[in-house]
């Protein structure tokens, strides 16, 4: 494994039991700066858990998690909570403030951490409805707007404070699939614009063969595999094989790929 990248977040035989109910067994995965990763898995298999030990929601019965080798489970009180702010999160549904405007939205985790100057507020929403391709959309309310846009101001909400990680839970499940493209699309921008760090939970295999540098499969437990798209399709794990034989996809994804600035992972 010749990577001269930073390890930006390192998991290590990381274990997880709810009463008699084992979800992690040992996962070991390390994303490097500026990397994408998806995690895929069947429903229930412990995705979510895993991304909330990450952010410190979750503390681990055994093994570690350590992000810019800050060991996460030591966290505790206000640590924790400035911790957190290195992260951005695109939750499901976007769960954006419904009684505020779509500017308030976007505002909110700048105000909430101290920014007073509107004209600095202004400036950040803007350039936040840009990215997400919802210029002048300011003064609608999160009732006006439809799944994918909400997604799309969730994503310019989670981005406004230069997080320098970007979790992403199910970004495009519930979408059709020219919004959920539309999603991986500015998934990627975010990705190659401001090198955040990346994980994405998603059981969308196509979302996943587009968005990410390398993908994960999440299996009983433990990560059986981890690789590039292209080492993903041709592996012969007969459980990753059986995600990911949507063989359409790829021939969609290496249109969508063309262009992009070519990262290369660890592995
Ligand atoms: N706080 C909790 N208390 C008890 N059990 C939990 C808790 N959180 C998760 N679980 C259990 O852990 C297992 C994994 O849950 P998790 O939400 O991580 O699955 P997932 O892979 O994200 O699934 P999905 O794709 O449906 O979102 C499930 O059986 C769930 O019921
Ligand atoms: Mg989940």
């Amino acid at each position: 494994m010749q990577n001269s990248r930073k390890v930006k977040i390192q998991i290590r035989g990381l274990e997880k039991s709810f009463g008699e109910k084992k979800v992690l067994d040992g996962v070991d995965l390390d994303i490097y700066e500026g990397e994408s990763v998806a995690v895929i898995g069947a429903s229930g298999t412990g995705k979510s858990v895993l991304i909330k030990h990450v952010i410190g929601l979750l503390r681990p019965d055994n093994g570690m998690v350590t992000v810019d080798d800050i060991n996460v489970q030591d966290l505790s009180g206000y640590e924790l909570q400035e911790f957190m702010c290195r992260f951005g999160m695109l939750f499901q549904g976007g769960a954006l403030f419904d009684s505020m405007s779509v500017f308030d939205n976007v505002a909110f985790p700048l105000r909430e951490r101290g920014v007073r100057d509107e004209d600095q507020i202004r400036k950040r929403v803007d350039e936040m409805l840009n990215l997400v391709d919802m210029d002048n959309s300011g003064n609608l309310m999160p009732s006006d707007l439809s799944g994918g846009m909400r997604k799309r101001i969730g994503l310019a909400r989670a981005l406004a404070p230069e997080p320098n990680i970007m979790l992403y839970d199910e970004p495009t499940t519930g979408l059709d699939p020219v919004v959920g493209g539309v999603i991986d699309r500015l998934i990627v921008r975010t990705r190659d614009r401001f090198h955040v760090t990346s994980i994405t939970i998603t059981h969308d295999i196509r979302s996943a063969y587009r968005i990410a540098h390398r993908i994960a499969m999440l299996y009983n437990g433990k990560i059986i595999k981890i690789g590039t798209p292209e080492e993903m399709r041709s592996c012969s794990i007969p459980e990753v094989e059986e995600f990911v034989a949507d063989r359409t996809a790829h021939l969609e994804n290496n249109l969508f790929q063309a262009g992009n600035s070519g990262f290369k992972g660890g592995n």
